[in-house]
């Protein structure tokens, strides 16, 4: 097993990692089942990575329905210590609307009836893992610095609330998560960044603001529709192979 430099994990919009080079899919199964698809391992860069795509390559897979625990420690089977997780996400507040890429530093877990621990199994070491800073300081500092050295334009901090979905959210729940201080809102970040942290593995997110999060933007009754989702992931992800590469 050689290291993996970076593994990325792509969420909605982001099925594929076109400049990885060579790659082989892999497609472990662990302790905890089976991971969301292949794990395609190949060069980018110059170093090896790895690219999983979380809702599975066709989309096919709810965020309840992700085996998050599957997919954490397949990466980690095959040789990865790092983690980029990319959300797509809606935006709160003001400086994190349509088209934004952002670094969240901070998380506020609302998912519920999702298995979010590795110790879940009857006989199980139980886990209380620090969790303070729920993305890995120094990953999150490799991100910003490589944003800065690729030209890509990022916020650089920000709080990622993580709903249950599949549905959207009411104006009174984001209201809330407002309140609460929530920049970000998206249905993926949990438990991913809590199992990353149980299984030693350095982890940080890139979120792609794709909407203004319901009645958070300037038309406060705006739908939010699929196709507008998937353009705004688009046209903000090509800034995504330049960052990467400089990760
Ligand atoms: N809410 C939750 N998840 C999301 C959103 C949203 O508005 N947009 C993209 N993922």
């Amino acid at each position: 097993m050689t290291d993996i430099s970076l593994a990325i994990i792509g969420g909605t919009g982001v099925y594929a990692l076109a400049q990885l080079e060579d790659a082989e899919a892999h497609q472990p199964v662990t302790a905890y089942g089976a991971p969301s698809g292949p794990i395609r391992i190949g060069t980018l860069a110059g170093k090896r990575a790895a690219f999983l795509a979380r809702h599975g390559e066709g989309h096919s897979l709810p965020p309840h329905k992700i085996n998050y625990r599957a997919n954490l420690a397949a990466l980690k089977a095959l040789g990865a210590t790092r983690v980029l997780a990319i959300n797509t996400v809606g935006g709160i507040t003001e400086a994190f609307g349509p088209r934004v890429l952002a670094c969240p530093d901070q998380l506020i877990d609302y998912t519920w009836g999702r298995i979010s621990t590795l110790s879940e199994e009857p006989g199980s070491e139980v886990l209380h893992v620090d969790f303070g800073d729920p993305y890995t300081p120094a990953l999150r500092e490799a991100v910003l610095s490589a944003a800065g050295r690729a030209g890509v334009t990022l916020v650089g901090h920000g709080c990622y609330g993580a709903t249950q979905g599949p549905r959207l959210e009411t104006k009174a729940e984001i209201a809330r998560m407002k309140r609460d201080g929530c920049n970000l809102v998206g249905m993926t970040g949990m438990p991913e960044a809590g199992l990353a942290r149980e299984l030693g593995l350095d982890y940080a997110c890139l979120a792609i603001v794709a909407n203004w999060a319901a009645g958070a933007g300037p038309d406060p009754n705006e739908v939010i529709t699929f196709d507008d989702v998937l353009a705004n992931v688009a046209a903000a992800s090509a800034g995504l192979p330049a960052l990467v590469g400089a990760i």
